[in-house]
Parts: C-alpha cells; sequence; structure tokens
C-alpha cells in the first residue's frame, strides 16, 4: 500500500460560521504504538461543532487552528505496533474530540470499532455521537418496554436513533416534527405529532393513560410541554442536558475515552441488526463542508447530514425534500 504523509485537513483560525472553515494540506504523522492511519470514507456533521465553531461554546479552550468534526467511518491503512484488532484493510468506526473531517487521521485504536460489512459507510460515518447520546439519555432515563416517551425533533439526526433505540426497548415512542415528517416517523413506528400551538391536546389525545418521559432536543416549549403532561422532573431531558452529554462525549479523558467507545460499539451493533437504521440527510464532498454545515443549521435534517471522500458524486442533485419545499 502506497504510504500517505499528508491528510487534507478541515481547520480554522478563528470563532465564526461555516466561512470559516478552510480545507488545508497538513503532515499525517506515522502510527505510533497502539496508533493506526484510517483513510476516511465518511463524516457526520453535529450541532454542537457548530456550537463550538462559532464561540457559543464557550467551555471549549482547546487552542486555534482547531479542527472539526467527531463522528467518521473509514479503512485502516498503516498500523503501529500492539493493533492487533484492527490490521491494514479493516473498517472501523471511530471518534475524535475533534479533526475526524480529513482525508486520513492517525488514531489511538482505543477510538475505533470494526465496522460490520452489512453497515454501510454511509450510515457508520455519522453514528458516533448522535447514536452514544441517544443512547445515554435513554440510559440515564432507565427508558424500556410499556414505556410512553415524547422525543422532540425525532426526524432529526439525533431524535431518530433516539426513536428508534426506545421503540427497540419496547417503548412507545410520540415525536415531534412538521408535516413533512409525518409520512417517515410512521414509516419508523413512532406516533408523530406537529409541534407548536395545542401540542399538550394532541400528545394527550395520543397518550391518554400519561408520558412516562420527554427528551427535548429542539429546546423551546420543551420543558412547559412537559410538565403540562405531568412528566416527573427526573423523568425529562433538556436541550441543555443534550450538550452537557455531548461535550461529555468529547472529552478527551481517559474514560470519557472509554465510555465513548463502549457506547459506539453498542450502537454499531445496533446499526448491524436494523434496530437503528438513520437515514441521510445530505451528502457532501469533504471539500464542500461549508455548504454541508450550511445545510445543518437549517434545522431540518431527517436523520444525519454527512461529509465523504472519494465515493461522492460531487455533481448538485437536488433532493426531493427540496422540490417539495419550493412548490
Ligand atoms: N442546546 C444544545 O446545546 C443543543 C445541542 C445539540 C443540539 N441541539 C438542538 O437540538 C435540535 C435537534 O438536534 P439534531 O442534532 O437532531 O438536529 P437536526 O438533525 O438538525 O434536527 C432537525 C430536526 O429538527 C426538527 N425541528 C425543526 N423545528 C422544530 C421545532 N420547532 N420543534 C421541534 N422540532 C423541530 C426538524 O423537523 P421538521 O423538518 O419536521 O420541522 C428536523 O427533523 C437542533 O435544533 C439543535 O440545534 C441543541
Amino acid at each position: 500500500m502506497k504510504k500517505v504523509s499528508e491528510a487534507a485537513v478541515v481547520e480554522y483560525e478563528e470563532a465564526g460560521g461555516p466561512d470559516v472553515l478552510r480545507l488545508v494540506t497538513r503532515p499525517l504523522p506515522e502510527p505510533g504504538p497502539g496508533e493506526v492511519t484510517v483513510e476516511v470514507i465518511t463524516m457526520g456533521l453535529n450541532h454542537i461543532d457548530g456550537f463550538v465553531r462559532s464561540g457559543a461554546e464557550q467551555e471549549w479552550d482547546d487552542a486555534f487552528p482547531r479542527r472539526s468534526g467527531s463522528c467518521f467511518a473509514g479503512t485502516v491503512i498503516a498500523a503501529g505496533p500492539g493493533t492487533s484488532g484492527f490490521p491494514v484493510g479493516s473498517d472501523v468506526v471511530g471518534h475524535l474530540r475533534s479533526g475526524a473531517q480529513a482525508s486520513h487521521v492517525t488514531i489511538s485504536v482505543d477510538r475505533l470499532v470494526r465496522k460490520p460489512r452489512s453497515v454501510t459507510f454511509e450510515t457508520a460515518g455519522g453514528l458516533y455521537l448522535a447514536g452514544t447520546t441517544a443512547l445515554d439519555i435513554l440510559d440515564e432515563l432507565k427508558i424500556g418496554a410499556g414505556d410512553t416517551i415524547v422525543i422532540s425533533a425525532a426526524a432529526g439526526g439525533v431524535g431518530s436513533m433516539e426513536a428508534q433505540i426506545a421503540m427497540h426497548r419496547g417503548a412507545r415512542v410520540i415525536g415531534t416534527c412538521g408535516d413533512r415528517n409525518f409520512d417517515y416517523l410512521r414509516q419508523i413506528g413512532v406516533k408523530p405529532v406537529r409541534y407548536g400551538e395545542g401540542i399538550v391536546t394532541r400528545i394527550r389525545a395520543l397518550a391518554p393513560n400519561g408520558v412516562d418521559a420527554f427528551i427535548d432536543n429542539f429546546g423551546q416549549d420543551g420543558r412547559e410541554v412537559a410538565e403540562a403532561l405531568g412528566v416527573p422532573g427526573p423523568k425529562f431531558r433538556s436541550s441543555a442536558d443534550r450538550r452537557d452529554r455531548e461535550v461529555a462525549l468529547l472529552s478527551d479523558s481517559p474514560d470519557a475515552v472509554a465510555h465513548g467507545t463502549s457506547q459506539l460499539r453498542a450502537v454499531v451493533a445496533l446499526a448491524e441488526k436494523r434496530a437503528v437504521s438513520p437515514l441521510v440527510s445530505g451528502f457532501y464532498p469533504l471539500a464542500d463542508v461549508a455548504e454541508a454545515y450550511d445545510d445543518l443549521q437549517r434545522l431540518h435534517s431527517r436523520g444525519k447530514v454527512l461529509l465523504a471522500t472519494h465515493p461522492v458524486n460531487p455533481r448538485r442533485i437536488r433532493k426531493a425534500r427540496e422540490v417539495i419545499e419550493s412548490r
């Protein structure tokens, strides 16, 4: 295999919108003990990347230039000593605090799990932060068989994974969305409910025996709605709680990395048995990273927005949702 000594890396020198992102060439370190070099195929985008980049995420004090993205899938192209579970040629799913948006990464195998053949690269690259956040929150709330749970933004990147995992555990899921997502949520087994004025009445009609837990991804009137539905405080998770969970999952501490990898392994296993099948809402070449974040920030993704390296057809193809929404 040809040795690769440089990588194309998404970086930024100052806080700002997606336009501060640059695709630059940087030296690629050779893998040391316990490390491998991965040729990255797909990378997921998350809102927290944007909050960090814009400066809204004030606790993030990593030095500039900063790198972007935490979720990726790819193929091992070089392996250091002590990496026997990840030989050259193995397909992997992985996570980083930042810097996943790159053509190649050299990374500790502690941050990787093997990608099953049946999980596509398109799915795998978006699994880490959305999937582990979903799993952590459902674990905290002890969601299981017989629970009725409301999830806001249920068709989005995180909500759609929470909904599918909760249903896999035997819960009944009511998901908030706009009209355009009713069919999608019905198809995956979620009871859709339109967000906005009158939502409490609409949820009560779908859950006459009450709601056991409420996960508010979107973060506007969620707490009031949950209180009006009689959801006990410990069974409510706000958008701010989710932010705290995501920041914890991006920590570089050894415990956090081990937890993140262990939860990623569980999410990948769920994807392998089709308990979780995230949709791809937008798929962009790595060089169009700014456009991809613009898409995410429109807040109407159905599933995940991803970047990719060589498999992407760079021709612009109008998405079905754009055709519908331009009418
Ligand atoms: N507080 C934080 O730190 C924090 C951290 C992470 C994420 N968030 C927020 O959580 C939300 C969802 O996260 P995500 O990662 O799943 O994002 P995402 O994939 O961008 O979510 C998009 C979904 O949000 C739905 N949506 C749009 N307006 C809504 C509204 N008024 N009420 C309920 N749902 C609405 C959309 O449904 P329709 O297309 O059907 O309208 C769409 O399916 C985002 O708004 C994000 O900014 C907050």
